[in-house]
């Protein structure tokens, strides 16, 4: 067993079941990029600061790049030591002795592993970001390239009113321009340095933090050491935006499984992207969407895991904390492959015009638009709904849709009714009434993708 960084004090070693539990390299060696970066900063601050000298600085900053050289290729992560930040002194006092003794000088792993997690953080945001733009970008073609399409839109999965297909497609858009929101937000209470707070109490040493903060690319530094040592909130809050996001990604995979079936057949999924049973020849599964619907489940248990964790400390460092990283680490690996996954698939799924034109022709969709064209010939709303309503069940008693009932027919419920009115029950003519702002008019729809573009590009 490795000696430990706090040795010490102890007289009789870590019991062996006690090491693996207590241990978190298994986890955080993915951490030691960020662990590296942050101890450069610190090192050359300490030199600057007439702290440790010149010469020890640049040899620990010699050895801590050779030794990243070396993580990259993988090498020295296969140890029994505690945690990251020991693994990298150990194999720092190995390259450069007792100059690498002094790199922790002023500082505790509990300001260290802050800092390491709000850069892992920070990274990870800017990558969930350029993400969620390149899937709002393949809406935006998708929504372009099937502007004509028109669909059933639905509430409470009832056909309810003709919609533009590129319309649906764009309330996702609006859906990750919130996400995105979100992801930001999180990056602004993100940047802020932890580094300096040491164990609790800040430390003795004259340090600059603003040197540190600067070569970091941090914002601001924290104001207190308590709160900064103790603070997860931008891991949680990366984990409820994450939550939120995939809570959209699962709607629209429940979307696009419903469109393939055959019930609904408005919609192709490529193969690629699909799998077959291995008893009936005949299936074709949307199982990389089902995947997102429920993967979705985990990120949400990371979410109230963390709130959980978090809820009962005291001030300041608990052991607690460590348990924060597997669940950022897998909201961070789900919530960017489900992404990159539902990207490529909606770059090759295909719409049926026609069934969903067809589609827009059973159901009555055209009852609304029947009862606003009452009004536009002098009805009250209230009559006119009365009225359609009537129509609508006598229709459904003689099995017809409403443009296959005669004008007569239709008469016989409101004086408001004349023979224009077969014009008015085509779909098409619904969507071209919607041109208001936010409506699924071509044109309204048009102008929303125009802005979408240049909102993209900014
Ligand atoms: N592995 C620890 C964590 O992730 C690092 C900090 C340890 N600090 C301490 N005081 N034991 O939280």
């Amino acid at each position: 067993m490795s000696k430990k960084l706090w040795g010490g004090r102890f007289k009789e070693s870590i019991n062996d079941l006690v090491d693996r539990f207590n241990e978190s390299l298994s986890f955080d060696r993915r951490l030691y990029a960020q662990d590296i970066r942050g101890s450069i900063a610190h090192s050359r601050m300490l030199a600057k600061q007439g702290i440790i000298s010149d010469n020890d600085a640049s040899r620990i900053i010699d050895g801590l790049t050779e030794a990243k050289r070396e993580m990259d290729r993988k090498n020295h992560l296969d140890s029994d030591l505690e945690d990251v930040h020991s693994l990298i002194e150990k194999v720092l006092v190995a390259k450069v002795g007792a100059a690498g003794e002094k790199m922790h000088t002023a500082r505790s792993r509990n300001d260290q592993v802050a800092l390491d997690m709000r850069m892992y953080v920070r990274d990870a945001v800017t990558r969930v970001i350029n993400l969620i733009k390149e899937m709002q970008r393949v809406l935006i073609d998708l929504a372009e390239k099937n502007i004509d399409l028109i669909m059933p839109g639905y509430t409470h999965l009832q056909p309810a009113q003709p919609v533009l297909v590129a319309h649906h497609l764009m309330a996702y858009y609006e859906m990750l321009k919130r996400d995105k929101q979100r992801f930001y937000e999180d990056l602004k209470r993100v940047n802020v340095l932890p580094l300096g707070s040491a164990a609790l109490a800040g430390t003795t040493f004259d340090l600059d933090r603003e040197m540190v903060a600067d070569e970091l690319g941090f914002d601001s530094i924290s104001k207190n050491s308590m709160d900064a040592v103790s603070d997860r909130d931008f891991v949680i809050e990366y984990i409820f935006a994450g939550s939120v996001l995939m809570m959209h990604l699962s709607r629209l995979s429940e979307e696009m499984i419903l469109w393939s079936t055959q019930e609904f057949g408005i919609i192709n999924l490529p193969d690629a992207f699909c799998t077959g049973s291995s008893i009936m020849p005949q299936k074709k599964n949307p199982d990389i969407l089902e995947l997102i619907r429920g993967k979705t489940g985990r990120v949400y248990g990371h979410l109230i895991s963390l709130l959980t964790v978090m809820k009962g400390l005291p001030l300041t460092y608990n052991k607690d904390m460590q348990e924060d990283k597997e669940s950022l680490f897998d909201t961070v690996d789900t919530v960017e492959d489900c992404l990159s996954v539902i990207t490529l698939l909606l770059k090759e799924v295909s719409f049926n015009g026609d069934t969903m034109k067809q589609a827009c022709e059973k159901g009555y969709l055209m009852a609304t638009d029947l009862a606003d064209y009452m009004v536009v010939n002098g009805s009250t709303f209230r009559q006119a709904h009365d009225a359609v309503g009537k129509i609508v069940l006598y229709a459904i008693d003689n099995k017809k849709e409403l443009h296959e009932l005669k004008l007569e027919e239709m008469k016989q419920f409101s004086k408001h009714i004349k023979k224009d009115v077969f014009k008015w029950l085509e779909p098409a003519s619904a969507i071209k009434r919607r041109n208001l702002l936010g409506g699924t008019g071509s044109r309204a729809v048009l102008e929303c993708i125009k802005q979408a573009k240049m909102e993209i590009n900014s």
